[in-house]
C-alpha cells in the first residue's frame, strides 16, 4: 500500500497520539516512519517582540523535540526505521505538500494552539481537505472498541480508494470491515403524494453494495467484510458506527467541475464528529 508513513508533529498531546498511531502503522506495514515539524515564519515577519535567543532558539528547540520524538518511536517499535525533518513555511501548506498517493500522512485532531472549542484544528482540517493522498486524523478513542474498521460506501467511484485503504488496514490488523452504505428517501416538499416501494428500494441498495464489494471480497478473501445499508443519513450512520470502531475510512470528494479538491459534506462531518481516528482517502 503506502511506502512511507509521515507524522506531523508539533509536540502537543494530539500529535503524540498521532506519533503512536503512525509508529504502529509503519511497523505493521513494514515501512519507514518520518516525523515532520514545520517551523512557521514570524507572524507578519515582525520580529520586534524581542525573543530571547531569536528565531534560532525556536529552531534549536524544534530540533530537540524531533530528536525526542524519534527516540519515542524507536522505543515504541524497536527495529522501526525512523527519520525526522524540520521544514520551514506555513504548516498547513507544507504538510499538504508532504502528502501523496504513496504516503500515509498522520496528524493529531488537535495541536498546540487554536480555539479550544474546535473539534479538529485548522492544520488538520486543511490538510485532510486538500491533501494529495490518504490522511489519518487521530483522536482519542471514546468507549469500547471492536477490532473493526468502518468504511463509507456510496455509488461514486471516489469510494474505491477508501475501500482499498480499509481492507488493507483490516488485513494488517486482522480486523473486520463494516462497509456502510446509508441512504435516504428523496424528499420533495412539493410532491408529498409520491410513495415508494420500500422493499424494492432496500433490495436495490443491497444489490448496489454487493456489486461494489464483489471485487474487493475476491482480492481480500481473508478479511471478513460486513455490508450494511441503513436508511439514515450517511454522516449519522458512520459517526454512530465509529463509536465502537478502530478506524473509520471515508473517501474525499473531488468537485471535478470546479477543478478544486474539497471534502464532501459526509466526509467533513465524519472528520469533525467521529469517535475514533478518521482516514480521508483521496482518489
Ligand atoms: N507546525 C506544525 N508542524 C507539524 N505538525 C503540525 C504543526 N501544526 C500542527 N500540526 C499537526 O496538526 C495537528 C493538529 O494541529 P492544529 O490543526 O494546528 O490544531 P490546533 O488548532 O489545536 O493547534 C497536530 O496534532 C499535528 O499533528
Ligand atoms: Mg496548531
Amino acid at each position: 500500500m503506502s511506502h512511507t508513513v509521515i507524522v506531523a508533529y508539533d509536540g502537543s498531546a494530539g500529535a503524540s497520539r498521532a506519533l503512536e498511531w503512525a509508529a504502529d502503522d509503519a511497523a505493521r506495514q513494514g515501512v519507514a516512519l518520518r516525523i515532520v515539524h514545520v517551523l512557521a515564519p514570524w507572524p507578519y515577519d515582525i520580529s520586534k517582540y524581542a525573543v530571547p535567543g531569536g528565531p534560532e532558539a525556536y529552531a534549536e528547540g524544534a530540533g530537540r523535540m524531533l530528536a525526542e520524538a524519534e527516540q519515542t518511536a524507536r522505543e515504541l517499535r524497536p527495529g522501526l526505521e525512523v527519520s525526522s525533518a524540520l521544514l520551514d513555511g506555513q504548516p498547513a501548506k507544507v504538510l499538504r505538500e508532504q502528502s501523496g498517493p504513496d504516503t500515509t500522512l498522520v496528524l493529531g485532531s488537535r495541536g498546540l494552539g487554536g480555539f479550544t472549542g474546535a473539534l479538529v484544528g485548522s492544520v488538520s482540517t486543511h490538510v485532510a481537505t486538500h491533501a494529495h493522498g490518504p490522511v489519518v486524523v487521530v483522536r482519542p478513542h471514546e468507549g469500547v472498541t471492536r477490532n473493526e474498521i468502518v468504511v463509507g460506501v456510496d455509488g461514486s467511484p471516489e469510494c474505491e480508494p477508501a475501500l482499498g485503504f480499509a481492507l488493507e488496514q483490516a488485513r494488517l490488523r486482522g480486523a473486520t470491515v463494516r462497509a456502510i452504505h446509508a441512504w435516504q428517501l428523496p424528499v420533495h416538499a412539493y410532491a408529498p403524494e409520491v410513495t415508494f416501494d420500500m422493499d424494492e428500494l432496500v433490495r436495490s441498495r443491497q444489490r448496489l453494495v454487493a456489486e461494489k464489494l464483489a471485487a474487493w471480497r475476491e482480492k481480500y478473501p481473508e478479511v471478513t467484510l460486513i455490508e450494511q445499508t441503513p436508511c439514515v443519513h450517511p454522516a449519522n450512520a458512520l459517526i454512530d458506527a465509529s463509536s465502537t470502531a478502530e478506524l473509520v475510512v471515508v473517501g474525499s470528494r473531488g468537485m471535478g467541475a470546479l477543478g478544486s479538491l474539497v471534502l464532501g459534506s459526509v466526509s467533513r462531518a465524519v472528520l469533525h464528529h467521529a469517535h475514533c481516528p478518521v482516514a480521508v482517502v483521496r482518489s
